[in-house]
Formats: structure tokens, sequence, C-alpha cells
């Protein structure tokens, strides 16, 4: 990790903080003087990635905010605790990385729970995070930037890939639904189609599908082993440039990204 530049530029919110793509942006952003508000999941993994930033970026001023945005409860509390810490800190930006979708071996196995975590945590809980931070997003120094980071699985139907897929293509939905909403709030929002990432997110999904027989866990592992899939260092830096460069609203705002199309 880097030496941490002068001055804070921003306050950002992260979703999915604590693993992947989330923790890769969250170090990038820390980097580059960024407040943050870090949520994830679990407690533990989430306080040693506090932890971390605190020791690397003395000076830094970073936030961890456990609970499971899935849950309704769960997640109403945390937009709670959030609102308390921030106050009216207007908010620069804000990520959401967390994401899910458990695959399922046929339809026999494909349960509607698993869906609907899904949908609740891949469509549901950014609009409450959007939401729930409107009163901060402020027009000066600059309108709130908003990246969903979806996925390539939204128009790409493989076998035992319902949850995520359906979910991600809400996702998507919301996205396009979005730019029209806030074109009103000083906010601009944008998708990021990652790619094949290497991730503890993604390995973990390869050794299930794997275990499923599902034909897509070959192709990713291949990715992995040709070295064609991106790091999530890779990843979390194109998204800390989405954020932080001075492009104008046009170029940002209502476009689908993709990690090859950003330069660094
Ligand atoms: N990796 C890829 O190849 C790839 C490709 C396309 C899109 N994506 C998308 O990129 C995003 C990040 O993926 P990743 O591979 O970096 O995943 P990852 O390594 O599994 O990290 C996921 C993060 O999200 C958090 N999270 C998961 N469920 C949550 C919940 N219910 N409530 C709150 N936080 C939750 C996790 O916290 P806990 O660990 O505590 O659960 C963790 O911090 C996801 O939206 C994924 O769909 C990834």
């Amino acid at each position: 990790m880097r030496a941490e530049l002068p001055l804070p530029h921003s306050t950002s919110v992260i979703t999915g903080a604590s693993s992947g793509i989330g923790w890769a942006l969250a170090q990038q952003l820390a980097y580059r003087g960024h407040t943050l508000y870090l949520l994830a999941r679990r407690e533990a993994p989430l306080l040693a990635c506090l932890e971390t930033l605190q020791q690397h970026y003395p000076r830094g001023n970073f936030h961890a905010l456990p609970g499971d945005l899935s849950d309704p409860h769960q997640r109403h509390d945390v937009m709670t605790r959030l609102t308390t810490a921030l106050g009216t800190s207007p908010v620069g930006a804000i990520i959401h990385c967390a994401g899910t979708g458990m695959p399922a071996a046929s339809i026999a196995d494909w349960h509607p729970d698993d869906l609907s975590d899904a949908l609740q945590l891949n469509a549901v809980a950014p609009l409450a995070l959007i939401n729930t931070l409107l009163p901060c997003m402020t027009p000066l120094p600059a309108p709130c930037r908003i990246v969903l980071v979806g996925a390539g699985i939204d128009r790409h139907v493989q076998p035992g890939t319902g949850s995520y897929g359906v979910s991600k293509m809400a996702m998507r939905r919301l996205f396009e639904q979005l730019r029209e909403e806030l074109a009103s709030q000083p906010a601009e929002i944008a998708l990021m189609q990652p790619g094949v990432v290497d991730t503890p997110g993604l390995r973990r999904h390869i050794r299930t599908a794997r275990a499923m027989k599902l034909p897509h866990a070959d192709y990713l592992q291949a990715q992995l082993d040709t070295g064609q899939a991106f790091s999530a260092d890779t990843v979390g830096a194109r998204i800390a440039t989405l954020i932080d460069a001075t492009t104008t609203q046009d170029t940002f705002s209502g476009r689908e990204w993709r990690t090859a199309e950003i330069d660094t």
C-alpha cells in the first residue's frame, strides 16, 4: 500500500467493501484521500479492513458499518447508523459493490428464497442506499457519483444462474430507471460491468458451480488459469478513476462502463 495523499478529496460510501472489488476500491480511494464509509455483511472481516486502512493512512477518516443488506431489518439499521454517522456531510460517491447470486444445479434446486435474497441485495439495497443518501447529495463541489456494479450474466442466460442473472437484470433496469429519476437531483449514475475478476467471491462461486456440475464453472476457471481475468486491484483502480475523473456529466452519467474502457 502506498503513502497517503495529503488532503481528503471527497466522502464515499462503498458496499461490499471487505472483499474483492469493493476492498480494492476502498484502498484506492483511501490513497486518494477520500473519507470512507465501508459497508459489508460480516463484522470481523470489515473491521480487519478498517484497521488495515487506519494503519496505512493514519490521518484518514474511515468508518465501518457491518450488516446484511439483503435483510430488510438489518438494512434499515445500517441506513440509520449511516445517516447518524454522516450527519449533513455531502457524499461525493456511492459505489454498490456488494452482490450475490446463489447458483442452482437444476430448476428443482432453484429456491425462490435465493432469488429473493439476490433481488434484495442487487436491486433493493442500492435503491435504499440512494434514497437514504439523497439529503447528502449536493451540487457543489460536484454532483454525487453513483456506480452500480452489475454483471454480464444479466443478458447471458446460462443453466443454474437464474438468481444471479435475474437480479442483475433487475439492477440494470434500476440503473435505467434511476437515470431518469435522478435527473432532477445533484447526482449522476453509471453501471459498471467489471468482466471476470479474480476475487474471493469468484473463486467461491466457481467451487459451488463446479460441485453442481454447471458448465460455466469451467469457463470461469479457464479465465483464471489463462490470466484473462482482471485483478481486483485493476478493477478497483478503474472505478476510482471513473469516480475522480474531472470529466463532464455527459461522459460519466447514464453510461454503462466496462473495465477495459476506463483509462487509468
Ligand atoms: N468477480 C467477478 O468476476 C465479478 C464479475 C461480474 C460482476 N461482479 C460483481 O462485482 C461485485 C463484487 O464482487 P466480488 O467478486 O468482489 O465479490 P466478493 O469478493 O465476494 O465480495 C463481496 C462483498 O460484498 C459483501 N456482501 C455480500 N453479501 C452481502 C450482504 N448481504 N450485505 C452486505 N454486504 C454483503 C461481502 O461481505 P461478506 O464477505 O461479509 O459477505 C463482501 O464485502 C458483485 O456485485 C458481483 O456481482 C463480480
